[in-house]
């Protein structure tokens, strides 16, 4: 075996698993598919596709990443229990290089109030569960969950006995976010200096973000020897994230001088991915979002601006170009050919492949006709909702809405079903938005809570597209869809329709709870 490059931290990928985990941020299995090829182009090492024992909808997501991809390894997750470990190798092993990634919660405040289980009987589950996984699997990775609020000395007992149980990598998890920098570095520190053996495994870190330190936290344990980071697009992950993997890799890139290693990202790729994250998740990215939020290369004040034309350094630690954001802005219209157009969406950062960019350039087409100017926002969009929009099951077919001052708006909408149903429906709300929404609902026959309904312009001058994000709640859980057009009813609606589609999959695949019609409404009445 060739021995790894000591310098080299491995990114481990968990937004399909930890981000997809948060509110609102589930994705149907081709959207996985599609984030998961996108993370394999951008050179992570490993990809947690998801935790197969939750539901079939996930082992069969995990099992056709696990067939489908190539290049990382491809990671399945599983509490200590022999359900699990086998659901999740089922899923992986196809893989070209699987791992089974197993967990057990090893703080006194968990093994009193969520497992009820002893010091010993702890060791002795984990022993068992990394013994099973490795029965099973070479490449086994093993988590004491809520690492960082576990007595230091039991942690490295936990971790020895998983290390001789078999496990390669050995993950410690600041679960709930509390750490610091300088505490984290000392519990690797102790685990490095105390567990036997611990040279020949990989020390990995897993940061959630509640007080903001999550990528803090992930580089002080790599200057104490971690030589694997777990994290997410975007940082998304359950309550406030997870640790942002596009933070994380361009710190490691830009202060190389303090940190010492490199990853194997292509830095690149790193502004296209998180766009799509957000467009597929509905999560929208924050203006000021380190590394790739609008505002991070916009310069507003005079001084600033004087310096950055003399200079780009004066007031840029990072190129634009490195991670992804090349924009000239060159304007494209309906004269453009497909060669300038396959070279745009080149430069923007995506990869398609010929079949793809046939449906993108005749979206392409269609939109110059309405609109006069393209801009870098415009094809952004058009790639990134290539297949959200005519996924279905349900489909638009038609839009009337009719408003008027002071008076109630009128809405008719006409949806198809995948199944060959075509249904019409007409309704009265308080604009046309709301109209049509109930319309959709009818239509669907599934009623929704809203919580959000956003809108923003995606590129510039008056016929700009503008993005819809729906938020909803159903089932207990939120849902979010995104849409563009240069029609802002429109764009509404067929964010609207994503959700109620992203419903009706996760009722067929047991993912998402029915709810009894009326209870929703019944909700929105009482806000
Ligand atoms: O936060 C956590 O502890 C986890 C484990 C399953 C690794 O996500
Ligand atoms: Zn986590």
């Amino acid at each position: 075996m060739s021995k790894r490059d000591p310098n080299r931290v491995l990114i481990f990928d968990t937004t399909l698993r930890d981000g997809e985990q948060s509110p609102g941020c589930s994705m149907t299995p081709e959207e996985k598919l599609r984030v998961a090829r996108a993370l394999a182009e951008l050179g992570v090492d490993v990809i947690e596709a998801g935790f197969p024992a939750a539901s079939r909808g996930d082992w069969e997501s995990v099992n056709q990443i696990a067939r489908e991809v190539r290049g990382p390894v491809i990671c399945g997750l599983a509490r200590c229990n022999a359900d699990d470990i086998h659901k999740a190798w089922t899923a992986v092993k196809d893989a070209a290089r699987p791992r089974i990634h197993v967990f057990l919660a090893t703080s006194a405040i968990h093994r009193e109030h969520k497992l009820n289980m002893a010091k010993e009987e702890i060791i002795r589950t984990a022993v068992e569960g990394v013994k099973l996984a490795r029965s099973l699997c070479e490449d086994i990775e093993f988590s004491p969950e809520d690492a960082s609020r576990t007595e230091l000395d039991f942690l490295t007992e936990v971790v020895q006995a998983a290390v001789d149980a078999g496990a390669c990598t050995v993950n410690v998890p600041d679960t709930v976010g509390y750490t610091t920098p300088q505490e984290f570095h000392e519990t690797f520190s102790h685990l490095k200096q105390h567990v036997r053996g611990a040279d020949e495994v990989t020390f990995s870190v897993h940061c959630h973000n509640d007080l903001g330190m999550a990528v803090a936290n992930s580089l002080s344990a790599v200057l104490a020897g971690a030589r694997q980071i777990e994290c997410t697009i975007n940082g998304i992950g359950e309550r406030a994230g997870n640790c942002s993997l596009e933070e994380v890799v361009m710190a490691i890139k830009t202060r190389e001088q303090v940190f010492g290693v490199h990853t194997g990202i292509h830095s690149q790729k790193l502004y296209p991915t998180c766009r799509l994250v957000s467009s597929i998740t509905g999560m929208p990215i924050p203006r000021n979002k380190a590394v790739i939020g609008e505002n991070a290369f916009a310069h507003e004040s005079g001084i600033h601006q004087h310096g950055m034309l003399k200079h780009a350094s004066t007031y840029e630690i990072m190129r634009p170009v490195d991670v992804g954001l090349s924009r000239t802005n060159l304007v494209l219209g309906k004269h453009s050919g497909r060669h300038a157009f396959r070279e745009r969406v080149r430069e923007l950062g995506f990869e398609l492949d010929d079949a793809e960019l046939n449906r993108v350039f005749e979206r392409f087409k269609a939109l110059a006709d309405r609109k006069k100017e393209l801009f870098d926002g415009d094809i952004e969009a058009l790639v990134l909702k290539l297949d959200t929009e005519s996924g279905g099951p349900w489909f638009l077919e038609g839009l009337k809405t009719d408003a008027a001052l002071g008076e109630d708006a009128v809405a008719e909408v006409t949806l198809r079903h995948a199944d060959g149903r075509q249904v019409m429906q007409r309704a009265a709300g308080d604009g046309p938005v709301d109209a049509a929404f109930k319309a959709v609902e009818e239509a669907a026959g599934v009623t929704v809570t809203l919580r959000k309904f956003e809108v923003r312009s995606v590129s510039k001058g008056e016929d700009a597209q503008g993005e819809a994000l729906v938020t909803v709640e159903y089932g207990g859980r939120t849902h979010r869809g995104s849409s563009v057009t240069t029609n802002i009813v429109e764009s509404g609606v067929r964010a609207f329709l994503e959700v109620i589609n992203r419903i009706e999959l996760g009722r067929r695949t047991g993912r998402i709870a029915v709810e009894a019609r009326g209870e929703a409404r019944a909700a929105q009445a009482a806000v």
